[in-house]
């Protein structure tokens, strides 16, 4: 079952001289098990967009739909849509409160109500998916790790729930390169393995080309592409990506680049593997022929 999204508006401070339009009537679909990107310039409206999905913000009736309840019904519990949909900010680590790690990684599957073996074994498990002994960190206490523990440790706190959505608000900001890869890499398995529809709110269009099979871009508080990510980072959409001051990633503009020189690569081209492997593919028939590359 997917998450459905019709037609959401959302204004900061409505009915006041402050009121900041965020949304103006937003569509779209999660699919189960779907890695959809969502992108944007800066003030697009992706951070309220995806508060709204899992009822951190509350949507009006019939416009955010979860597994088919509907968020903003009358009566539906926050805590089940939180349970299916895990949204993970920015700086999670600035969510973390408890005492000990295990106590923080604990808290969301507590709260479900579960034994407390199956606590013990779900808060196991979060602890190793991201990394981390749960023998080695569970007594520490979350404030005095490393910034990179602590984001693995909030990150550990959703996952816990086992959600089967999980939306990720810029979740790389501030790491190192291999702090990046390692989380991307998460998220990749999560998805592949274990069937977590992810959706990655980023700036980095290179992460959403080698991740995502859908992409969104929003654009002052509206979707302004959307489909599947070769049509969308693809060469028939540079211009309007350019004209929202989104750069298309590095690989589709080689690509472009190659092509203006002459070769004949497949223009769709995105990921940074595919491109390699359609370079090596004319670079051989051009060896091939007797002829060099330029
Ligand atoms: N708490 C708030 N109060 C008032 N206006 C807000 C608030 N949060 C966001 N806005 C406004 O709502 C609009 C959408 O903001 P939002 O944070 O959703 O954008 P974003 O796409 O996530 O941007 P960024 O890429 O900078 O994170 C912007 O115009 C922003 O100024
Ligand atoms: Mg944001």
């Amino acid at each position: 079952m997917p998450i459905v999204v019709k037609d959401l508006h959302y204004t900061y401070n409505a009915g006041t001289p402050w009121a900041v339009p965020a949304l103006r009537g937003v569509s779209l679909t999660v699919g189960d098990g779907e890695f959809v990107g969502l992108v944007g310039p800066i003030g697009s409206g992706k951070s309220t967009l995806v508060q709204h999905l899992n009822g951190l913000l509350t949507p009006p009736p019939e416009t955010v739909w979860v597994d088919g309840i509907d968020v903003g019904a009358y009566g539906v519990p926050r805590q089940v849509i939180r349970q299916r949909v895990g949204l993970v900010f920015q700086y999670p680590e600035h969510q973390l409160f408890a005492e000990t790690v295990w106590a923080d990684v604990a808290f969301g599957p507590r709260n479900m109500g579960l034994p407390a073996a199956e606590v013990a074994e779900r808060v196991r498990e979060a602890l190793a998916l991201v990394g981390l002994d749960a023998d080695a960190y569970g007594d520490r206490s979350p404030f005095a790790l490393s910034g990179g523990e602590q984001r693995r440790v909030a990150l550990a706190g959703i996952l816990a729930m086992r959600p089967r959505y999980l939306i990720l608000d810029e979740p790389t900001a501030g790491l190192d390169p291999a702090g990046r890869r390692e989380l991307l890499t998460l998220l990749l398995r999560l998805n592949r393995e274990r069937g977590v529809a992810v959706v990655l709110v980023t700036h980095h269009l290179e992460d959403v080309a080698e991740l995502s099979q859908k992409v969104v871009v929003m654009d002052q508080g509206r979707v302004a592409l959307q489909g599947p990510l070769e049509q969308v980072l693809g060469a028939g959409q540079r211009a309007a990506l350019k004209a929202l001051g989104l750069e298309a990633p590095v690989a589709a503009q080689l690509v472009d680049e190659l092509n203006r020189r002459g070769w004949r690569l497949p223009p769709h081209l995105v990921r940074a593997q595919d491109v390699v492997a359609a370079i090596a593919a004319v670079a051989r028939t051009r060896a091939g022929d007797g002829g060099h590359v330029q």
